[in-house]
């Protein structure tokens, strides 16, 4: 595995690759790799010749009072990590180089991107949007792939790639977790050992709302009663959202059907943790 930091290099060498026939595969990441970024890049290495994955901590997806200074950040870890799953080229370029001097543009993706997190951390999708897609220019991959526990980046990133015709398929990958069911997160790495010992509060409050739906419940007041009152057991847990929305539209429904999807951003101490299921397990969305 070779370690790429330039732009203009990692576009000079994915062009030529392209040239040759060569077929990519991207797994944009943020660092800190865990199980779930190495599925990824398993699928990624099936499903293209050459597989590159970036680490880049992208500031423009910060807000001011976030935690961009602090974020996990281990890039040996990550190399060592990255080779053993199979990646080709790491892609790890600076800031500077990734936003110049007079850098001016951004991608923005309406409708999908103000509600749920959107809300709560505004400007985020913007900063996701544009270097994702800033990404698919230097690399020019012919597959993508995301993981479905951020399940409105997935569906902004497809809104995004669909509507400026970006020649990328994008992949999305079910939640990789921990054994007692918490979602992989490079952020679980800021809980307490108290907090910790709360969280598996999301998978659980999830898995009430999905067997309440199985034995026929369809009111969401009534399915998200259950959630909140799980997560409100735990004393250092605050609910953020907790909204049953078309997969698609991401907007609220009033009954749970087939196309519904249940969306929970939980604050665990000064952890904000997310994590979803579509109701119908059987129904594959986005
Ligand atoms: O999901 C992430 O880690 C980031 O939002 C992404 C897609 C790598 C863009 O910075």
């Amino acid at each position: 595995m070779e370690i790429i930091t330039r732009v203009a290099e990692m576009q000079a060498r994915a062009s030529a690759a392209k040239k040759n026939g060569q077929s990519i595969a991207l797994v944009p990441t943020m660092g800190f790799l865990h199980q779930g970024h190495l599925s990824l890049m398993q699928e990624g290495r099936r499903r293209a010749d050459l597989l590159v994955a970036s680490v880049f901590v992208n500031p423009t997806q910060f807000g001011p009072q976030e935690d961009f200074a602090s974020y996990p950040r281990d890039l040996q870890r990550d190399a060592e990590l990255a080779a053993g799953a199979g990646v080709d080229w790491l892609f790890v370029p600076e800031v500077d180089d990734m936003y110049p001097q007079g850098f001016a543009t951004a991608v923005t993706v309406s409708g999908l991107t103000e509600v749920l997190c959107g809300a709560s951390r505004p400007g985020h999708f913007q900063g996701v949007t544009t270097v994702v897609c800033k990404l698919f220019g230097i690399v020019q991959p012919q597959v993508a792939l995301f993981g479905r526990k951020d399940f409105q980046q997935l569906a902004v990133i497809r809104r995004m790639t669909l509507d400026l015709n970006l020649p990328v398929e994008i992949i999305g990958l079910p939640t990789v977790r921990e054994p007692d069911g918490l979602a992989m997160s490079s952020r679980n790495a800021y809980l307490s050992a108290a907090e910790r010992r709360q969280a598996p509060a999301l998978i659980d409050a999830l898995q009430l709302a999905s067997a309440a739906v199985k034995t026929g419940e369809r009111n969401v007041e009534r399915v998200l009663a259950l959630v909140r009152n799980r997560i409100d057991r735990e004393p250092d847990a605050v609910i953020d959202y907790a909204v049953i929305c078309n997969g698609t539209t991401l907007q609220a429904v009033p009954e749970v059907d087939g196309d519904s999807v249940l969306l929970l951003a939980v604050r665990i101490g000064r952890t904000r943790l997310i994590d979803n299921h579509t109701l119908f397990e059987e129904v594959d969305i986005p």
